[in-house]
């Protein structure tokens, strides 16, 4: 790759300046995370048959691997099983009426169940926190069913053991496998609001890449890091069935139906893409196809202009080289 007009260094500041969620403002997030979560258990103390039993941030900001953009912070809520409701809008319901009585402090209208999740909007400053139901039966490794943000489906999994998993990729190329994480991201961002049809949920995105990790990719050079990318998703089609061996041997791992298979590393009966159909699989890899064709280009551009403009396709015109 010809790197004379832009380089690791550029796709670096760049991620830098305009990708990444700058750590202060993460700070701040993470703290009105731990704000509720301490609250709770808090009240928890004075109510030990309360049914609402931990808070706990999830998601991109839990991981590090938030863009600039977050628009709320996910905070997982376990619920005990036992009595709760089963169907969706009245599980939310319930929740949301607990959510008041814990929080005797918020106003009734800071505390509103959507359709698969209650928001909790927070005056002034600070983004809104978005809270995840999982039914949750005391397992100690903290499986329990996480009401899928997709289609309210219940999904056995464990958002600490995920936390778990994404730790250790981030151990294995430190700041790299994050930062590469949130460029892939930004681009499937990009494309979401190109197309509305294309969809490339983040998760996906973070396993692909950790399968790469785990492949031996290096990570550190960003431009080869992404070409590596783009082009396992052109050349599997994303048809390939993806398997970690993290929580379960590899022969645990049943067959699937579905066009995607991406198993969650912490249950092999979850496959994380299973709602991805050929078509939204197929505008994924042609999207990549673009994306590699492009970092191919800017190797042969002659000026730094046309360079710039070839990266622009990858990450538009926020790209200044
Ligand atoms: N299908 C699924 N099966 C199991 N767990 C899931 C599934 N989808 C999401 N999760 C859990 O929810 C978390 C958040 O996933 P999501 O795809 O919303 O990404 P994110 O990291 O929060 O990114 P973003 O910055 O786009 O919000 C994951 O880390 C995982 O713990
Ligand atoms: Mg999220």
């Amino acid at each position: 790759m010809s790197r004379q007009h832009v380089d690791h260094r550029e796709i670096a500041a760049f991620a830098q300046d305009k990708v990444n969620l700058p750590k202060d403002w993460a700070d701040t997030y993470r703290a009105q995370a731990r704000g509720l979560r301490e609250r709770l258990e808090r009240y928890l103390d004075e109510h030990p048959d309360f049914t609402l039993k931990r808070m706990q941030l999830s998601g991109s900001l839990a991981k590090g691997t938030a863009l600039k953009t977050l628009n709320d912070i996910d905070v997982a809520c376990y619920v005990s099983g036992a009595n709760a409701p089963h169907e969706i809008s009245a599980l939310l319901d319930y929740i949301a009426e607990r959510l008041r009585k814990a929080y005797p402090n918020f106003s009734a209208d800071q505390v509103k169940p959507q359709t698969y999740s209650v928001t909790v909007s927070f005056k002034g400053s600070g983004l809104d926190v978005d809270v995840v139901p999982i039914l949750y039966d005391g397992d100690p490794q903290w499986y329990g069913n996480l009401v899928s943000q997709e289609d309210g489906s219940f999904l056995k999994t464990s958002i600490p053991l995920h936390l778990d998993f994404c730790k250790k990729r981030k151990q294995a190329q430190e700041k790299h496998f994050a930062q590469v994480v949130r460029l892939v991201k930004y681009w499937a961002r990009r494309m979401k609001a190109e197309n509305s049809d294309f969809r490339f949920k983040s998760f996906m995105v973070e396993l692909i890449l950790a399968k790469l990790c785990d492949d031996g990719l290096d990570f550190s050079d960003y431009p080869d890091a992404l070409q590596h990318f783009f082009t396992y998703v052109a050349r599997t089609r994303m048809r390939e069935k993806i398997v970690f061996t993290d929580c379960y041997a590899a022969s645990r791992v049943g067959s699937f139906t579905e066009p995607v298979q991406i198993i969650d590393p912490v249950n092999e009966v979850n496959n994380v893409s299973r709602l991805y159909t050929g078509a939204n699989a197929d505008l994924i890899v042609d999207a990549a196809l673009e994306a590699g064709d492009a970092i191919d280009s800017a190797l042969y551009a002659p000026t730094k202009q046309e360079t710039v403009r070839y990266w622009q396709k990858v990450f538009g015109p926020a790209f200044q080289g």
